[in-house]
Protein backbone atom coordinates (compact mmCIF):
# COMPACT_ATOMS: atom_id res chain seq x y z
CA UNK A 1 0.00 0.00 0.00
CA UNK A 2 1.60 3.74 -1.19
CA UNK A 3 2.48 5.37 2.06
CA UNK A 4 0.30 8.42 1.28
CA UNK A 5 -3.13 6.00 1.70
CA UNK A 6 -1.15 5.67 5.62
CA UNK A 7 -0.52 10.01 5.94
CA UNK A 8 -4.34 10.23 4.39
CA UNK A 9 -5.81 7.66 6.60
CA UNK A 10 -4.04 8.88 9.91
CA UNK A 11 -4.97 12.64 9.44
CA UNK A 12 -8.69 11.77 8.54
CA UNK A 13 -9.18 9.39 11.58
CA UNK A 14 -6.56 9.78 13.89
CA UNK A 15 -4.28 7.18 15.08
CA UNK A 16 -4.91 4.03 16.18
CA UNK A 17 -6.75 3.04 13.02
CA UNK A 18 -6.85 -0.28 11.29
CA UNK A 19 -6.67 -0.03 7.75
CA UNK A 20 -7.71 -2.58 5.40
CA UNK A 21 -7.05 -3.04 1.54
CA UNK A 22 -9.93 -4.10 -0.14
CA UNK A 23 -8.08 -4.96 -3.29
CA UNK A 24 -5.91 -7.25 -1.35
CA UNK A 25 -8.86 -9.00 0.69
CA UNK A 26 -9.78 -9.92 -3.27
CA UNK A 27 -6.61 -10.89 -4.68
CA UNK A 28 -6.29 -13.33 -1.47
CA UNK A 29 -9.57 -14.70 -1.89
CA UNK A 30 -8.39 -15.49 -5.57
CA UNK A 31 -5.24 -16.71 -4.56
CA UNK A 32 -7.29 -19.38 -2.64
CA UNK A 33 -9.90 -19.92 -5.14
CA UNK A 34 -7.70 -20.67 -7.66
CA UNK A 35 -5.39 -23.37 -5.58
CA UNK A 36 -8.67 -25.54 -4.95
CA UNK A 37 -10.18 -24.77 -8.13
CA UNK A 38 -10.14 -28.53 -9.55
CA UNK A 39 -12.22 -29.32 -5.98
CA UNK A 40 -16.22 -29.34 -5.29
CA UNK A 41 -15.32 -26.67 -2.87
CA UNK A 42 -17.21 -24.14 -1.01
CA UNK A 43 -15.13 -21.19 1.22
CA UNK A 44 -16.62 -19.86 4.96
CA UNK A 45 -14.79 -17.38 6.48
CA UNK A 46 -13.84 -17.67 9.50
CA UNK A 47 -15.41 -14.61 11.32
CA UNK A 48 -13.42 -15.13 14.56
CA UNK A 49 -10.45 -13.36 12.32
CA UNK A 50 -12.55 -10.72 11.53
CA UNK A 51 -16.17 -9.67 12.19
CA UNK A 52 -16.43 -6.25 10.66
CA UNK A 53 -19.67 -6.47 8.89
CA UNK A 54 -18.01 -4.22 6.14
CA UNK A 55 -15.91 -6.69 5.18
CA UNK A 56 -18.36 -9.47 5.95
CA UNK A 57 -20.81 -7.99 2.98
CA UNK A 58 -17.35 -7.48 0.82
CA UNK A 59 -16.20 -11.44 1.61
CA UNK A 60 -19.41 -12.72 0.93
CA UNK A 61 -20.47 -10.99 -2.72
CA UNK A 62 -17.78 -13.23 -3.56
CA UNK A 63 -19.74 -16.41 -2.93
CA UNK A 64 -18.15 -16.70 0.50
CA UNK A 65 -19.79 -17.95 3.70
CA UNK A 66 -20.17 -17.76 7.14
CA UNK A 67 -18.14 -19.75 9.77
CA UNK A 68 -19.66 -18.47 13.82
CA UNK A 69 -18.38 -19.44 16.32
CA UNK A 70 -20.73 -17.53 19.07
CA UNK A 71 -24.30 -16.08 18.43
CA UNK A 72 -23.31 -12.65 18.36
CA UNK A 73 -20.87 -13.94 15.36
CA UNK A 74 -24.14 -15.43 13.83
CA UNK A 75 -26.24 -12.16 14.28
CA UNK A 76 -23.26 -10.29 12.72
CA UNK A 77 -23.52 -12.61 9.68
CA UNK A 78 -27.05 -12.21 9.08
CA UNK A 79 -26.69 -8.54 9.66
CA UNK A 80 -24.11 -8.72 7.10
CA UNK A 81 -26.33 -10.75 4.45
CA UNK A 82 -25.53 -13.98 4.96
CA UNK A 83 -28.49 -16.36 4.42
CA UNK A 84 -28.52 -18.97 7.58
CA UNK A 85 -28.10 -21.90 4.44
CA UNK A 86 -24.71 -19.70 4.21
CA UNK A 87 -23.64 -19.91 8.00
CA UNK A 88 -21.61 -23.16 9.63
CA UNK A 89 -21.62 -23.01 13.27
CA UNK A 90 -18.84 -24.06 15.50
CA UNK A 91 -17.60 -23.96 18.67
CA UNK A 92 -17.22 -25.60 22.03
CA UNK A 93 -18.63 -25.04 25.39
CA UNK A 94 -22.03 -24.23 24.12
CA UNK A 95 -24.66 -23.47 25.97
CA UNK A 96 -28.62 -24.65 26.32
CA UNK A 97 -29.43 -20.94 25.01
CA UNK A 98 -27.17 -21.06 22.12
CA UNK A 99 -28.05 -24.22 20.93
CA UNK A 100 -31.49 -23.33 21.04
CA UNK A 101 -30.70 -20.01 19.29
CA UNK A 102 -28.43 -22.04 16.14
CA UNK A 103 -31.12 -24.99 15.73
CA UNK A 104 -34.30 -22.38 15.78
CA UNK A 105 -31.92 -20.71 12.94
CA UNK A 106 -31.63 -24.21 10.78
CA UNK A 107 -27.99 -23.28 9.63
CA UNK A 108 -26.13 -24.66 7.13
CA UNK A 109 -24.65 -27.63 10.11
CA UNK A 110 -23.64 -27.38 13.15
CA UNK A 111 -20.57 -28.36 14.47
CA UNK A 112 -20.63 -30.47 17.31
CA UNK A 113 -17.53 -30.51 19.70
CA UNK A 114 -18.08 -33.18 22.07
CA UNK A 115 -20.45 -36.45 22.81
CA UNK A 116 -21.88 -34.24 25.84
CA UNK A 117 -22.95 -31.82 23.56
CA UNK A 118 -25.16 -34.48 21.39
CA UNK A 119 -27.22 -34.54 24.85
CA UNK A 120 -28.19 -30.66 24.89
CA UNK A 121 -29.82 -31.14 21.83
CA UNK A 122 -32.62 -33.24 23.73
CA UNK A 123 -35.31 -33.93 21.06
CA UNK A 124 -35.09 -30.92 17.98
CA UNK A 125 -34.09 -31.37 15.35
CA UNK A 126 -30.56 -30.55 13.52
CA UNK A 127 -28.16 -30.91 10.66
CA UNK A 128 -24.98 -31.65 12.50
CA UNK A 129 -21.13 -32.43 11.59
CA UNK A 130 -18.59 -34.53 14.05
CA UNK A 131 -15.42 -32.21 14.94
CA UNK A 132 -13.04 -34.89 14.75
CA UNK A 133 -9.47 -34.21 16.63
CA UNK A 134 -7.08 -36.63 14.36
CA UNK A 135 -4.10 -36.03 17.12
CA UNK A 136 -1.72 -34.79 14.32
CA UNK A 137 0.80 -32.21 15.14
CA UNK A 138 0.25 -29.11 13.21
CA UNK A 139 3.97 -27.76 13.72
CA UNK A 140 2.41 -24.22 14.51
CA UNK A 141 2.43 -22.15 17.98
CA UNK A 142 1.09 -24.31 20.88
CA UNK A 143 -1.43 -21.44 21.44
CA UNK A 144 -2.92 -22.07 17.86
CA UNK A 145 -2.74 -26.16 17.77
CA UNK A 146 -6.09 -27.43 17.99
CA UNK A 147 -5.79 -31.12 16.53
CA UNK A 148 -3.76 -32.28 19.09
CA UNK A 149 -5.10 -35.38 21.55
CA UNK A 150 -4.05 -32.62 24.49
CA UNK A 151 -5.94 -30.05 23.35
CA UNK A 152 -9.70 -28.94 23.99
CA UNK A 153 -11.35 -29.25 20.74
CA UNK A 154 -12.95 -31.80 18.96
CA UNK A 155 -13.37 -35.77 20.14
CA UNK A 156 -11.50 -38.85 18.69
CA UNK A 157 -12.27 -41.51 16.26
CA UNK A 158 -13.46 -43.86 19.15
CA UNK A 159 -15.58 -41.14 20.85
CA UNK A 160 -16.86 -40.31 16.83
CA UNK A 161 -17.33 -44.09 16.79
CA UNK A 162 -19.99 -44.48 19.38
CA UNK A 163 -21.60 -40.91 18.85
CA UNK A 164 -22.40 -42.20 15.18
CA UNK A 165 -24.07 -45.48 17.08
CA UNK A 166 -25.44 -43.74 19.35
CA UNK A 167 -26.80 -41.03 17.18
CA UNK A 168 -30.73 -40.03 17.94
CA UNK A 169 -32.57 -39.97 14.95
CA UNK A 170 -33.57 -36.23 15.12
CA UNK A 171 -30.22 -35.08 14.45
CA UNK A 172 -29.10 -35.96 10.91
CA UNK A 173 -25.32 -35.97 10.59
CA UNK A 174 -24.67 -33.99 7.35
CA UNK A 175 -20.82 -34.45 7.56
CA UNK A 176 -17.92 -34.77 9.88
CA UNK A 177 -15.13 -31.84 10.59
CA UNK A 178 -11.93 -30.93 11.68
CA UNK A 179 -9.47 -28.43 11.99
CA UNK A 180 -5.95 -28.81 13.43
CA UNK A 181 -5.07 -25.44 14.17
CA UNK A 182 -4.16 -22.10 12.92
CA UNK A 183 -0.49 -20.59 10.92
CA UNK A 184 0.46 -23.64 9.34
CA UNK A 185 2.60 -23.50 6.48
CA UNK A 186 3.77 -27.24 5.48
CA UNK A 187 0.89 -29.29 4.07
CA UNK A 188 2.24 -32.47 5.99
CA UNK A 189 0.04 -31.86 9.24
CA UNK A 190 -3.22 -31.72 6.34
CA UNK A 191 -2.19 -35.26 4.78
CA UNK A 192 -2.06 -36.61 8.22
CA UNK A 193 -5.10 -35.24 9.19
CA UNK A 194 -7.02 -35.77 5.62
CA UNK A 195 -5.39 -39.20 5.17
CA UNK A 196 -6.81 -40.35 8.92
CA UNK A 197 -10.54 -39.15 8.38
CA UNK A 198 -10.29 -40.58 5.14
CA UNK A 199 -9.79 -44.69 6.39
CA UNK A 200 -12.56 -43.48 9.06
CA UNK A 201 -15.00 -42.73 7.01
CA UNK A 202 -14.62 -45.48 5.29
CA UNK A 203 -14.67 -48.19 8.03
CA UNK A 204 -17.52 -46.62 9.10
CA UNK A 205 -19.42 -46.81 5.51
CA UNK A 206 -20.80 -43.55 6.65
CA UNK A 207 -22.23 -41.52 3.87
CA UNK A 208 -21.73 -37.79 4.41
CA UNK A 209 -22.80 -34.48 2.35
CA UNK A 210 -19.20 -33.22 3.06
CA UNK A 211 -16.13 -33.03 4.77
CA UNK A 212 -15.21 -29.58 6.28
CA UNK A 213 -11.78 -29.35 6.80
CA UNK A 214 -11.55 -26.13 8.32
CA UNK A 215 -9.15 -23.22 7.69
CA UNK A 216 -5.50 -23.24 9.23
CA UNK A 217 -3.45 -21.94 6.05
CA UNK A 218 -1.09 -19.57 7.40
CA UNK A 219 0.71 -16.31 5.87
CA UNK A 220 4.17 -14.96 5.25
CA UNK A 221 4.16 -12.54 8.25
CA UNK A 222 7.84 -12.09 8.08
CA UNK A 223 8.28 -11.33 4.57
CA UNK A 224 10.80 -14.32 4.13
CA UNK A 225 8.58 -16.64 2.07
CA UNK A 226 7.27 -19.22 4.48
CA UNK A 227 3.50 -19.40 4.20
CA UNK A 228 1.13 -21.69 3.59
CA UNK A 229 2.38 -24.21 0.59
CA UNK A 230 -0.06 -23.33 -1.96
CA UNK A 231 1.28 -25.12 -4.40
CA UNK A 232 2.36 -28.44 -2.60
CA UNK A 233 -1.56 -27.98 -1.53
CA UNK A 234 -2.93 -27.78 -5.48
CA UNK A 235 -0.93 -30.91 -6.42
CA UNK A 236 -0.99 -32.77 -3.72
CA UNK A 237 -3.50 -32.34 -1.19
CA UNK A 238 -6.13 -31.46 -3.54
CA UNK A 239 -6.23 -34.65 -5.65
CA UNK A 240 -6.41 -36.63 -2.42
CA UNK A 241 -9.40 -34.69 -1.11
CA UNK A 242 -10.68 -35.40 -5.09
CA UNK A 243 -10.99 -39.10 -4.31
CA UNK A 244 -13.32 -38.76 -1.07
CA UNK A 245 -15.80 -37.86 -3.94
CA UNK A 246 -17.72 -35.29 -1.79
CA UNK A 247 -18.20 -31.29 -1.56
CA UNK A 248 -15.22 -30.31 0.65
CA UNK A 249 -15.48 -27.62 3.04
CA UNK A 250 -12.99 -24.82 4.10
CA UNK A 251 -13.09 -22.04 6.67
CA UNK A 252 -10.32 -19.79 5.67
CA UNK A 253 -9.59 -16.38 8.02
CA UNK A 254 -5.98 -15.93 8.80
CA UNK A 255 -5.57 -16.38 5.05
CA UNK A 256 -8.50 -13.95 3.82
CA UNK A 257 -7.83 -10.94 5.99
CA UNK A 258 -4.62 -10.59 7.30
CA UNK A 259 -2.55 -9.07 4.62
CA UNK A 260 -5.26 -6.68 4.13
CA UNK A 261 -4.91 -4.98 7.54
CA UNK A 262 -2.28 -2.93 8.68
CA UNK A 263 -2.81 -0.99 11.98
CA UNK A 264 -1.38 2.89 11.46
CA UNK A 265 -0.10 4.32 15.24
CA UNK A 266 2.12 6.76 15.78
CA UNK A 267 5.25 7.49 17.53
CA UNK A 268 4.66 8.91 20.94
CA UNK A 269 8.24 8.60 22.90
CA UNK A 270 11.94 7.40 21.80
CA UNK A 271 13.24 6.87 25.18
CA UNK A 272 16.93 4.99 25.89
CA UNK A 273 18.46 3.40 28.77
CA UNK A 274 22.24 2.52 29.31
CA UNK A 275 20.81 -0.86 27.33
CA UNK A 276 18.33 -0.21 25.01
CA UNK A 277 16.41 2.14 22.60
CA UNK A 278 12.83 1.70 23.12
CA UNK A 279 10.20 3.64 20.65
CA UNK A 280 6.40 3.74 22.54
CA UNK A 281 3.59 3.61 20.36
CA UNK A 282 -0.17 5.18 20.40
CA UNK A 283 -1.21 1.03 19.80
CA UNK A 284 -1.31 -1.20 22.39
CA UNK A 285 -1.58 -4.61 23.49
CA UNK A 286 -4.92 -3.60 23.85
CA UNK A 287 -5.28 -2.96 19.94
CA UNK A 288 -3.31 -5.90 19.14
CA UNK A 289 -2.41 -8.54 21.38
CA UNK A 290 -1.22 -11.42 19.10
CA UNK A 291 2.79 -10.24 19.71
CA UNK A 292 2.08 -10.63 23.47
CA UNK A 293 0.18 -13.53 23.48
CA UNK A 294 1.98 -16.13 20.79
CA UNK A 295 5.12 -13.51 20.43
CA UNK A 296 3.84 -13.29 17.22
CA UNK A 297 6.01 -11.00 14.86
CA UNK A 298 4.89 -8.63 12.49
CA UNK A 299 6.76 -6.15 10.60
CA UNK A 300 6.80 -3.04 11.63
CA UNK A 301 7.75 -0.40 9.13
CA UNK A 302 8.16 3.62 10.87
CA UNK A 303 6.99 5.87 7.67
CA UNK A 304 10.74 7.98 7.87
CA UNK A 305 13.34 8.07 5.92
CA UNK A 306 16.31 8.42 8.48
CA UNK A 307 18.99 6.64 9.48
CA UNK A 308 18.45 2.76 11.52
CA UNK A 309 18.58 2.03 15.25
CA UNK A 310 17.63 -1.50 17.25
CA UNK A 311 15.15 -1.07 19.33
CA UNK A 312 12.17 -2.73 20.89
CA UNK A 313 8.62 -1.25 19.93
CA UNK A 314 6.24 -1.03 23.11
CA UNK A 315 2.90 -0.03 23.25
CA UNK A 316 1.26 2.54 25.95
CA UNK A 317 -0.41 -0.35 27.97
CA UNK A 318 0.92 -0.97 31.96
CA UNK A 319 2.16 -4.15 31.19
CA UNK A 320 5.70 -5.55 30.40
CA UNK A 321 4.17 -8.09 28.27
CA UNK A 322 2.66 -4.84 26.05
CA UNK A 323 5.74 -5.13 23.31
CA UNK A 324 5.37 -5.48 19.53
CA UNK A 325 8.76 -6.46 18.72
CA UNK A 326 12.17 -6.67 20.03
CA UNK A 327 15.80 -6.17 19.50
CA UNK A 328 14.01 -4.73 15.90
CA UNK A 329 15.58 -2.71 13.42
CA UNK A 330 14.26 0.28 12.08
CA UNK A 331 14.36 3.68 10.91
CA UNK A 332 14.83 6.20 13.77
CA UNK A 333 11.76 7.76 14.60
CA UNK A 334 10.74 10.90 15.70
CA UNK A 335 7.79 11.54 18.15
CA UNK A 336 4.74 12.15 15.87
CA UNK A 337 6.38 9.90 13.10
CA UNK A 338 3.83 6.88 12.00
CA UNK A 339 4.60 3.79 13.00
CA UNK A 340 2.27 0.82 10.69
CA UNK A 341 1.91 -2.58 11.62
CA UNK A 342 1.66 -5.14 9.04
CA UNK A 343 -0.56 -8.41 8.72
CA UNK A 344 -2.45 -7.22 11.37
CA UNK A 345 -6.04 -7.57 9.11
CA UNK A 346 -7.13 -11.36 11.46
CA UNK A 347 -7.20 -11.74 14.94
CA UNK A 348 -6.55 -7.90 15.39
CA UNK A 349 -9.50 -5.90 16.11
CA UNK A 350 -11.51 -8.81 16.45
CA UNK A 351 -9.62 -9.34 19.81
CA UNK A 352 -8.72 -5.96 20.87
CA UNK A 353 -9.60 -5.24 24.82
CA UNK A 354 -10.49 -1.83 26.49
CA UNK A 355 -7.67 -2.82 29.05
CA UNK A 356 -6.12 -0.04 30.78
CA UNK A 357 -9.47 1.48 29.58
CA UNK A 358 -7.92 1.58 26.06
CA UNK A 359 -10.91 2.83 23.42
CA UNK A 360 -11.41 0.70 20.56
CA UNK A 361 -9.43 2.32 17.35
CA UNK A 362 -11.84 3.40 14.35
CA UNK A 363 -11.58 0.46 11.07
CA UNK A 364 -11.39 2.19 7.57
CA UNK A 365 -11.53 0.52 4.22
CA UNK A 366 -9.73 1.50 1.03
CA UNK A 367 -10.88 0.74 -2.15
CA UNK A 368 -8.59 2.07 -4.29
CA UNK A 369 -9.54 5.89 -4.32
CA UNK A 370 -11.50 6.55 -1.62
CA UNK A 371 -11.01 5.62 2.33
CA UNK A 372 -14.56 4.55 3.98
CA UNK A 373 -15.17 4.66 7.95
CA UNK A 374 -15.95 1.11 8.44
CA UNK A 375 -16.62 1.31 12.55
CA UNK A 376 -16.14 4.79 14.42
CA UNK A 377 -13.35 4.98 17.30
CA UNK A 378 -15.01 3.55 20.56
CA UNK A 379 -15.92 6.73 22.66
CA UNK A 380 -15.75 6.70 26.71
CA UNK A 381 -18.72 7.14 27.16
CA UNK A 382 -19.78 4.00 25.06
CA UNK A 383 -18.20 1.80 28.03
CA UNK A 384 -19.23 4.11 30.73
CA UNK A 385 -22.71 3.71 29.34
CA UNK A 386 -22.62 0.12 30.16
CA UNK A 387 -22.07 0.94 33.92
CA UNK A 388 -24.80 3.39 34.71
CA UNK A 389 -28.11 2.40 35.77
CA UNK A 390 -30.83 3.85 34.28
CA UNK A 391 -31.28 7.35 34.66
CA UNK A 392 -28.22 6.84 36.95
CA UNK A 393 -26.01 10.16 35.53
CA UNK A 394 -23.84 9.65 39.20
CA UNK A 395 -21.41 7.23 38.73
C1 LIG B 1 -12.92 -24.19 13.93
C2 LIG B 1 -12.08 -23.18 13.26
N1 LIG B 1 -12.22 -23.01 11.93
C3 LIG B 1 -11.48 -22.10 11.26
C4 LIG B 1 -10.58 -21.29 11.90
C5 LIG B 1 -9.80 -20.29 11.11
O1 LIG B 1 -8.46 -20.52 11.17
P1 LIG B 1 -7.46 -19.65 10.26
O2 LIG B 1 -7.70 -18.24 10.56
O3 LIG B 1 -6.13 -20.11 10.67
O4 LIG B 1 -7.76 -19.99 8.83
C6 LIG B 1 -10.39 -21.44 13.28
C7 LIG B 1 -9.38 -20.63 13.98
O5 LIG B 1 -8.99 -20.82 15.08
C8 LIG B 1 -11.17 -22.40 13.98
O6 LIG B 1 -11.04 -22.56 15.30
Amino acid sequence: MNREIFFRAASEYGTPLYLYDLGEIERRIKRAKDTLKSLDFKIFFAMKANSNPYLLKFIHAYGIGADAVSVNEYKMALFAGFNTGEIIVNGNGKSLEDLEFYIAQNPLCINVDSKEEIAKFGNKNAKIALRINPDVNPQTHPHISTGLKENKFGMDFETAKEVIKTLPSNLKMVGLHCHIGSQITKIDPFIEAFSSIEKFVRSQGIKLEFLNVGGGWGIDYKKDGTEMDLDGYRKIVVPFLSTLDMPIYFELGRFITASAGYLVSKVTEVKRNSYKNFVILDASMADLIRPALYDAYHEIEILNDGEEMIADIGGRICESGDIFARSRKIKIPNPGDLAVIHDAGSYGYSMASNYNLSLKPAEVAFDGEKLILIRKREKFEDILNLCLEDEDENI
